[in-house]
């Protein structure tokens, strides 16, 4: 978490009750219910908030740090999936990111290892750090201490690197350093905050996916 400057303001009060969190990350927000999803990461669960409730809901977690399907590890980014009415959670910890139908009570394995461990492999991650999805549900990942975004087509575990070189960092165009967001716009446009380089890259779909959208 290099990139990530804590400020110690003793303005905060965290904690683990339903009106508290303990280093958020991340949010999601419903566009027609208005409820905000809230990686509350220290927390191991995620939360979900009406405008102006003064508590939240444990919607995912929540049961102590772990690798058992009813639980998280230092989730990081979240992603709400509209279609699939679920969250998609990179769980940083246990090195994988798994998928949350919202109401269920566990999740379901999306990439990486469901028992945690780390690797370079196409079906393993290092500290992912975010995760979106694109409109025919296939995954990308900001698989962080492997320097790279993998690309996850709908349904399979075996990922591809779609930027970036794997493991090797750098600073030019081919290369990341500590990738940590990614976000896509409606043309597959990816965009990448590729941190210790201080930099946002953009990569256009039509260079890096053809293989997999035409
Ligand atoms: C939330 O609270 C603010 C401040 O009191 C108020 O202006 C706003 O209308 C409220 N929103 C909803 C959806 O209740
Ligand atoms: C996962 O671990 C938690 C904490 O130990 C426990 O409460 C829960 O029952 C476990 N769930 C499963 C599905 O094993
Ligand atoms: C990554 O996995 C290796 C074993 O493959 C382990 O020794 C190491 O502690 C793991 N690193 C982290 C940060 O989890
Ligand atoms: C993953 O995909 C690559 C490229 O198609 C293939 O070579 C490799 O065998 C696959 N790995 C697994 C574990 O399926």
């Amino acid at each position: 978490m290099r990139c990530v400057v804590f400020i110690f303001l003793l303005t905060g009060v965290n904690g683990s009750s339903n009106n508290q969190l303990n280093f958020p990350f991340d949010v999601a927000r419903d566009p027609n219910s208005g409820a905000l999803y809230i990686s509350d990461s220290w927390n191991h669960r995620i939360m979900s908030y009406f405008v102006n409730a003064s508590s939240g809901t444990v919607v995912a977690g929540g049961s102590g740090p772990g690798t058992n399907n009813s639980q998280l590890n230092y989730p990081i980014g979240i992603y709400l999936d509209l279609p699939s009415n679920s969250l998609f959670i990179a769980n940083y910890n246990s090195n994988n990111v798994v998928r949350w139908v919202l109401g269920a009570s566990s999740w379901t394995l999306i990439a990486g290892s469901s028992s945690g461990a780390n690797g370079t492999s196409s079906t393993l991650l290092y500290r992912p750090l975010d995760v979106t999805v694109d409109f025919m549900g296939n995954v990308y990942v900001a698989d962080a201490f492997n320097h790279r975004i993998q690309f996850f087509l709908a349904g399979s575990l075996n990922g591809t690197t779609i930027t970036g070189v794997s493991v090797t960092f750098g600073s030019d165009s081919f290369h990341l350093y500590y990738p940590y967001a990614v976000a896509l716009d409606s043309q597959l446009n990816l965009y990448v905050s590729d941190c210790l380089n201080h930099r946002i890259q953009n990569f256009y779909s039509i260079e890096k996916h053809n293989n997999f959208i035409i």
